[in-house]
């Protein structure tokens, strides 16, 4: 797959042996920043690399995604020889990409990267569109820019060690995507959701189809600059669940119950039909069970929706629904009708099985 940029096109190559095509790639000089966990359960593969080239060991925490994560690795590098045409390669999820993304877009005025995304969000979704963002203090992905790789080695087999709530948080960021293409991707996740989890070539059809959807948007809106909006589909409602939960709900799940609130709100204000959130809500529920919220202190949860984004009074902007595959932003008024809707949401997720605690 080639993704076109602003700075060069970059491929996707689907590979079922990523250390075959990153051994052949790699030149004297570049350099790997590896997730320690991956590192190690992914030893057999991984070890061979890092016997020949120079390499650090990442802890996948929030905290290294700063200032004080990156100026050690940042040190290193200019002490130890690392010159302009070498590159960095990310091996790891989302924040190994991120500190990555961010070092080689600032080093030297930018150096090349090469990514190996090793969990399923960040193979059917980070890997591609060119974001690279630290935090600074408490504030999440303030600082950044727009940096791709030159290359992306997307290996499902390194998602065997996944745990299941690793799998089914992908499985909520890629329901995102078919949702707001179309009626046919939709009924492509119904069908192949049971499958996906135990068959690799489903997945792999699913995690090709995220990247096409996700592909032909930021071709047309990189830097996020008006129609790529559309991606924030449940995440507005999604974000103030994971922060009021103290991210317990892992991202792809808790957007999924963020999707359901937006279909419910929609179907409220008469965008939808009752019996389309319904639909909805059957496929949602099938991956959010059994991570459901408990009872939740509603004012306290709206209070996070509205810092979210930089809303005005009672006032949020979301992204609401016409329909499977009709996603568009507006702004909401949180009143009394609208505050009903969102509770009684979260009633319905309550009965469902397990709760995770939310207070
Ligand atoms: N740049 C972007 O476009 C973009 C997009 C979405 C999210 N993000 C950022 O990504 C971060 C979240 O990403 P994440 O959820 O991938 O986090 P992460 O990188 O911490 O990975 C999650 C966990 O999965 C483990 N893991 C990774 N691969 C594994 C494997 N093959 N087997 C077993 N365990 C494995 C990691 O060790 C880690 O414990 C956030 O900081 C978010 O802001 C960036
Ligand atoms: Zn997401």
């Amino acid at each position: 797959m080639l993704i076109r940029s602003y700075r060069s096109e970059y491929r996707v190559v689907f590979s079922p042996d990523f250390s075959v095509e990153l051994t052949a790639e790699l030149k004297p000089g570049d350099f790997l920043i590896i997730d320690e966990n991956v590192a190690r359960l992914h030893a057999d593969r991984i070890d061979p690399l890092r016997a020949k080239y120079a390499h650090r060991l990442l802890q996948p925490a929030e905290t290294q995604k700063s200032y004080q994560g990156v100026e050690p690795i940042i040190d290193h590098l200019i002490r130890n020889g690392f010159r302009k045409n070498h590159r960095l390669v990310a091996i790891g999820g989302g924040i190994t990409q991120d500190v990555t993304a961010f070092i080689a877009s600032i080093l030297y005025r930018g150096v090349g990267w090469i990514f190996v995304p090793t969990n399923l969000l960040s193979q059917c979704d980070s890997c591609i569109g060119s974001k690279t963002s630290i935090n600074f203090g408490t504030f999440k992905n303030q600082i950044g820019g727009f940096y791709p790789p030159r290359l992306i080695l997307n290996d499902d087999s390194l998602l065997r060690t996944l745990p299941r709530d690793e799998i089914r948080s992908g499985m909520g960021e890629m329901f995102h995507y078919f949702l707001l293409t179309s009626r046919a991707d939709f009924e492509r996740a119904q069908r192949e959701y049971d499958a996906a989890f135990t068959d690799r070539d489903v997945l792999r059809g699913l995690i090709q189809r995220s990247l096409e959807i996700k592909k032909a948007m930021i071709e047309r809106d990189e830097f996020d600059e008006g129609p790529r909006n559309v991606f924030n589909y449940g995440h507005s409602f999604g974000h103030a669940l994971e922060s009021y939960t103290d991210y317990a709900i892992p991202h792809g799940i808790a957007i999924c119950f963020g999707m359901d609130i937006a279909n419910h709100v929609s179907a409220h204000l008469g965008l939808i039909s009752p019996a389309e959130a319904a639909e909805m809500r059957v496929l949602l529920e099938r991956n959010w069970r059994p991570t459901v919220p408990g009872s939740i202190d509603l004012d306290r949860y709206l209070g996070l929706l509205r810092k979210d984004k930089k809303n005005i009074g009672n006032d949020v902007r979301v992204i609401l629904t016409r329909g499977l595959g009709d996603m568009f932003i507006t702004t909401i008024d949180l009143n009394e009708s609208v505050r009903a809707v969102i509770a009684e949401c979260f009633r319905y997720f309550s009965t469902s099985q397990t709760s995770v605690k939310t207070a």
